[in-house]
């Protein structure tokens, strides 16, 4: 409602819907913009050209340093800014009041004692006549909403009312940015807390696998340094027979070669093992190789290895192609028991099919799969076969490296090994290397 009728100027019905009109132009304007400086600016505007004063602006404030910074204020033409930093005491006393979250209306600065002494200063600035109105939060006065008029002059009661509201709606429109803006803070930050910590627990992770392989690998050499020690000892007490020191260096040299085995199987992970790749005939390779292994299997096992027709050839390691397939026909025949049925089949693939977290690859490549139709792999398992030293199987029956040795000559080569299994079913084991 408007405070009074009376006629003239920036009173009177006339006012009363001008002022009306100004607030619907505020609101619209305003419920868009989202940062404080352009939402303060739209109001600013509107509420200069609804007043006709030479000057509307919005600052922020610093009770303790007596300061106001304003970003960017509303001028009417041949009106300057006052954009920047600005120092209340050198413009007068007032600043006691707005400290008091006052609102301070000067009809004409030469008249009001607060600012008789600076009414030059007032005056070069463009406001023979202000309104500083302090924006409240938390009972602390934090911005200011000013209008400065160039001539001194009156301010009525209907004035100020629309100019308490426009305070009001740019204090509420501020406070929805800094929400959002805290909204958008915090979210960054949880974002960040959240890579910290899955990156943490990435790196413990693999502390923790590197800490068990080193204990295995260390495990298992102490074994063979054992051997290697008491036969030693024993070699260097007088009086053993030859055949008893023969015995003695037969047992040395025998846990020295397990001891390059197990360098070479942690090298072939580590894809630094020395190849010598050449082209192999797959098909010959693998029944010489599939031969062998169905003496090996027992009779319960029934070994089918499946050719490919044409000739064909990869290019590989023959040594180490052959312990790769020696190994997943071991762990095959392994999971069988002792019965089941193992099928080694050769194929050509023009890729290598995507898995769980491994891309799909073009190529030309050779395809040997080894199934069985034994335990199967459990499904947290699988994700674990591959890592040197990972076994299910007992204390002298598994060593952990076979896979890891398939899956580093598989990489060494360019190629790869990719297992799908059925817990209870069996699996299927698929070595891909390029044709050569
Ligand atoms: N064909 C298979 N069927 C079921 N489980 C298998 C098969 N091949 C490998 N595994 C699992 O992967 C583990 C690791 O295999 P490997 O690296 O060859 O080590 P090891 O045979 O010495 O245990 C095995 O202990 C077993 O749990
Ligand atoms: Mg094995």
């Amino acid at each position: 409602m408007p405070t009074n009728y009376l006629p003239g100027s920036g009173t009177g019905f006339l006012a009363y819907e001008t002022h009306r009109l100004a607030l619907i132009e505020i609101g619209e304007r305003i419920r868009d913009l989202d940062d404080t400086p352009t939402l303060a600016y739209a109001a600013a505007e509107i509420l200069g050209r609804t007043l006709q004063v030479s000057r509307v602006g919005y600052g922020t404030i610093d009770p303790v340093a007596e300061t106001i910074t304003i970003e960017r204020d509303w001028n009417a033409p041949g009106i300057e800014t006052l954009a920047g930093v600005l120092s209340f005491r050198e413009y007068g006393s007032y600043i006691e009041d707005l400290k008091k979250s006052e609102t301070v209306v000067v009809r004409d600065v030469g008249e009001d004692p607060r600012t008789r002494e600076s009414t030059q200063q007032l005056k070069a600035i463009s406001a023979h006549s202000f309104i500083n109105m302090p924006i409240i939060e938390k009972g602390r006065p934090v911005a200011l909403l000013y209008l400065n008029h160039s001539e001194a002059r009156d301010w009525t009661a209907d004035e100020l009312a629309l100019i308490r509201e426009v305070a009001e709606r740019t204090r509420m429109a501020t406070e929805r940015c800094r929400a959002r803006d805290d909204l958008r803070e915090l979210a960054a930050s949880l974002e960040h807390q959240v890579q910290v910590r899955t990156e943490q627990l990435r790196q413990s992770q693999k502390m923790e696998a590197v800490g068990q392989l080193t204990g295995r690998f260390a495990h298992d050499f102490n074994n063979l340094l054992t051997v290697i020690r008491s036969s030693c000892d024993l070699l260097k007490r007088p009086g053993s027979s030859e055949e008893r020191r023969l015995r003695l260096v037969e047992a040395i040299s025998e846990a020295v070669e397990r001891g390059s085995s197990l360098t070479g199987q942690l090298l072939s992970f580590a894809r630094r093992q020395a190849l010598n790749p050449s082209a192999l005939d797959v098909n010959a390779s693998v029944m010489a190789i599939g031969e062998a292994m169905r003496l090996q299997v027992g009779p319960g096992v029934d070994v089918v290895i499946d050719e490919l027709e044409e000739i064909c050839s990869i290019h590989a390691d023959p040594g180490q192609f052959e312990t790769a397939l020696v190994n997943l026909v071991k762990n095959a025949s392994d999971a069988m028991h002792g019965n089941g049925k193992l099928i080694i089949n050769v194929t050509r693939a023009d890729g290598i099919p995507a898995t769980r977290g491994d891309p799909s690859i073009d190529g030309n490549f050779i395809a040997i799969s080894v199934s069985d139709n034994g335990s199967g792999i459990a499904p947290f398992c699988i994700e674990r076969i591959f890592e040197p030293f990972f076994t299910t199987k007992s204390v002298g029956q598994g060593t952990g490296l076979g896979l890891s040795q398939v899956f580093g000559f598989a990489k060494q080569s360019g190629g790869e090994i990719r297992v799908e299994s059925c817990l209870g079913q069996g699996s299927a084991f698929t070595l891909y290397l390029p044709c050569a």
